[in-house]
């Protein structure tokens, strides 16, 4: 049985194993949590797991790293050294990082060839993305084995060009939160209003279509040029940004919403997986792995 060390037992790193164990691998988990074996008991209960707090142990006869731990620079760095230093010299180290760059995190390390960025959408167990984007010193044998065992856990890889801050999914994210946020602040609708008037438009549209088809089908047979000539001519305003200042008012007005702590975690976690469960297969996605697919 194929071994994955996977690196932090959070949010991400927990689903990672839930998907990795799915899928037929003997899975190893690393982190230095003091609650760790009653998480592991409690969130990975029916898998072959292995928990320790000793990233070295785990790494070692590792065939695939999956690392998602803290999204801080030093201690990337950190974890990764260890890492090159704990696994064979075919092994790929993938970090889940949401934004920063594998050139970044693989400086100074001996093993740069085979650090590359996997960034995954949450939960990694059921959204089909991955982003496997390499740095100037990744390997195409990284970047191709990372997409090759993405693919096989039924994910949709898509390997980026190069790298960039944020990758492409967490750009695209930004714009669009900051305008949330912005339109919140200046009192044109409220929290909920807006995250219903995405779910009934641009977040089914896109789950169906990309937003460059999208455009294709707006123009008509004129297509996505019409389109821009038309309507998006006419489409001049200034796009505005959120005042970092009163961004606590967005953050009361978002706990106000939805609410906060482990039961309304909970809740919204089962709704949003619930949902995304029962589009998956309709929409052409690999089902996903059995398991309740909550999160901690
Ligand atoms: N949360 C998301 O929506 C999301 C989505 C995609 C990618 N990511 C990325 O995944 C990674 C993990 O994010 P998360 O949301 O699961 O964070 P998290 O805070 O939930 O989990 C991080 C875990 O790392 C552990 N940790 C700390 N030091 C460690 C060490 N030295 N070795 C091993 N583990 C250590 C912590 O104890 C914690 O359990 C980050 O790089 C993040 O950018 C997050």
């Amino acid at each position: 049985m194929a071994v994955v060390t996977i690196v932090g037992a959070g949010v991400i790193g927990i689903s990672w194993a839930r998907l990795f164990g799915a899928g037929g691998w003997e899975v190893r988990i690393s982190d230095p949590r003091p609650d760790l074996p009653e998480l592991v008991a409690r969130e990975l209960a029916d898998l072959p797991v292995r928990a320790t707090d000793d990233l070295a142990a785990a790494a070692t006869g590792a065939d695939f790293v999956q690392e998602a731990g803290p999204e801080r620079i030093e201690i990337k760095e950190q974890m990764f050294a260890t890492l090159a230093a704990h696994t064979r010299d075919d092994v790929v180290l993938a970090s889940s990082s949401s934004s920063l760059l594998p050139s970044a995190i693989a400086q100074g390390n001996p093993a740069a060839d085979r650090i590359v960025i996997g960034h995954p959408f949450n939960p990694p167990e059921l959204m089909p993305l991955v982003e496997v984007v390499p740095g100037p010193l990744t390997s195409a044998r990284t970047a191709d084995r990372a997409s090759e065992v993405y693919r096989e856990l039924g994910k949709l890889p898509i390997r980026l060009k190069k790298e960039i801050p944020g990758f492409v999914g967490n750009r695209l994210q930004k714009v669009f939160d900051d305008q949330a946020a912005y339109l919140v602040q200046q009192g044109v609708i409220d929290v909920q209003d807006l995250d219903d008037l995405v779910r009934a438009s641009l977040g089914l549209r896109w789950a169906t279509i990309g937003p460059f088809e999208s455009g294709v089908l707006g123009g008509g047979p004129g297509g996505m040029r019409h389109l821009m000539e038309h309507v998006g001519s006419q489409l001049i305003f200034e796009i505005g940004e959120p005042d970092p200042a009163r961004m606590g008012e967005v953050l009361d007005a978002v706990e106000d919403a939805y609410g906060t702590g482990e039961s309304a975690h909970e809740r919204l976690a089962d709704l949003r997986d619930g949902r995304t469960r029962a589009v998956l297969k309709p929409l052409g996605w690999a089902e996903p792995a059995s398991g309740d697919g909550r999160q901690q």
